[in-house]
C-alpha cells in the first residue's frame, strides 16, 4: 500500500489510474470501514482510503482532541484489506489557511436530526468531502449507511454540483448482538457496551411494527424514546422518516413511501447513532 501525506504526491501517484474508488475515513478503523474498502475494490482500478480527523465537523465541546488516532493499526488493517493508496494529510496540508470557503448544505436536509443536535456538522462534512474529492478525484466513493443522513447529503451535493462521482452506500456492519460498529464504541465501558445494543433494538422494533402496518408513528416514536430513557439513556431522537428526503411521512406516505427509522442517543458520555430501512 502506498502511503501519501501530500496532495502533490497523491495526484502524481494517481495519474496512472483512470477510475479511483475512494473511501474517506477519520481513522480508528473497524470491520465496518474494511467492509467499505472491500465494496470499493471491484468498483475502480485503484482503491484509495483517506484518514483525516476533520476539525470542521466537531463542535467545540465535542471529542476532536480525544478522537482515537490509531495510525499503526489503521495502516495494518488497510494493507490487509487490499487498499492500494492511503491519503493521510495533516491539518496544515488540508487546511493550510483557515477554510473560509465552505459548502453549506440546504437547511431542510442539514439542520434536522444530526444537524439539529450538532449544528454545523454537515457544513464541516460537506466541506471536507468536497476537498477530499478535489484531491483524490475519485470516480466512485463509498460511504456507510450507518451515517444515513451524511450519505444522503453527500449524494445530493455531488448531484447538485454535477461532480462526476458515483456515490455508493455500504450496509452497516454489526457486532453479533446487532450493535452497529462505530469508532465511538471504543469509548464504552463494559457495561455500557452490553447496553449499547438497545438503541439498535429499539429502532429495529420500530421498523418491525411499521412493516407490520402500524400507522400511529408519533405514539411509537414517543414509546421508543420513553423506553430508552427508562433504561438510563439520554435519547436525542428516535424517528420515522421518508428515505427520499428524511422528512416526517404524511399518512399517505405510509402506504407506499420507503421509510427509514433513525436514532441518536447518549449512553453515559457516549453518543451513538443507528438506523434501519423499513
Ligand atoms: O464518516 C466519516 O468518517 C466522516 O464524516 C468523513 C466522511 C470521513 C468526513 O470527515
Amino acid at each position: 500500500m502506498k502511503i501519501v501525506h501530500t496532495i502533490t504526491e497523491l495526484r502524481a501517484h494517481l495519474t496512472q489510474f483512470k477510475h479511483p474508488a475512494f473511501v474517506p475515513t477519520m481513522g480508528n478503523l473497524h470491520e465496518g470501514h474494511l467492509a467499505l474498502i472491500a465494496q470499493a475494490k471491484p468498483l475502480g482500478d485503484v482503491t484509495v482510503a483517506s484518514i483525516f480527523v476533520n476539525r470542521l465537523q466537531f463542535l467545540p465541546h465535542e471529542d476532536f482532541d480525544t478522537y482515537p488516532r490509531t495510525w499503526d493499526s489503521d495502516c495494518a488493517k488497510l494493507q490487509a484489506a487490499g487498499c492500494d493508496v492511503l491519503f493521510a494529510p495533516n491539518e496544515q496540508e488540508l487546511y493550510p489557511e483557515p477554510q473560509t470557503f465552505k459548502v453549506h448544505p440546504p437547511t431542510e436536509l442539514a439542520d434536522i436530526l444530526e444537524g439539529f443536535f450538532r449544528p454545523g456538522f454537515f457544513v464541516g462534512v460537506c466541506t471536507v468531502v468536497m476537498k477530499l474529492f478535489a484531491c483524490v478525484q475519485p470516480r466512485v466513493a463509498v460511504f456507510g449507511k450507518k451515517d444515513y443522513q451524511q450519505l444522503m447529503i453527500v449524494r445530493r451535493m455531488v448531484q447538485q454540483f454535477a461532480l462526476p462521482i458515483e456515490i455508493v452506500g455500504g450496509e452497516t456492519t454489526r457486532a453479533p448482538n446487532g450493535l452497529a460498529l462505530s469508532s465511538r464504541n471504543g469509548y464504552l465501558s463494559e457495561s455500557e457496551r452490553a447496553e449499547a445494543v438497545q438503541l439498535s433494538m429499539a429502532l429495529k422494533g420500530l421498523a418491525a411494527v411499521l412493516k407490520a402496518g402500524a400507522t400511529d408513528i408519533a405514539v411509537l416514536e414517543a414509546q421508543a424514546m420513553k423506553s430508552l430513557t427508562a433504561r438510563g439513556w439520554q435519547p436525542n431522537y428516535l424517528v420515522v422518516r421518508r428515505r427520499s428526503d428524511l422528512q416526517a411521512p404524511t399518512p399517505s406516505d405510509l402506504l407506499g413511501e420507503a421509510l427509514v427509522v433513525l436514532g441518536a442517543a447518549k449512553i453515559g458520555a457516549t453518543r451513538l447513532i443507528d438506523n434501519f430501512e423499513v
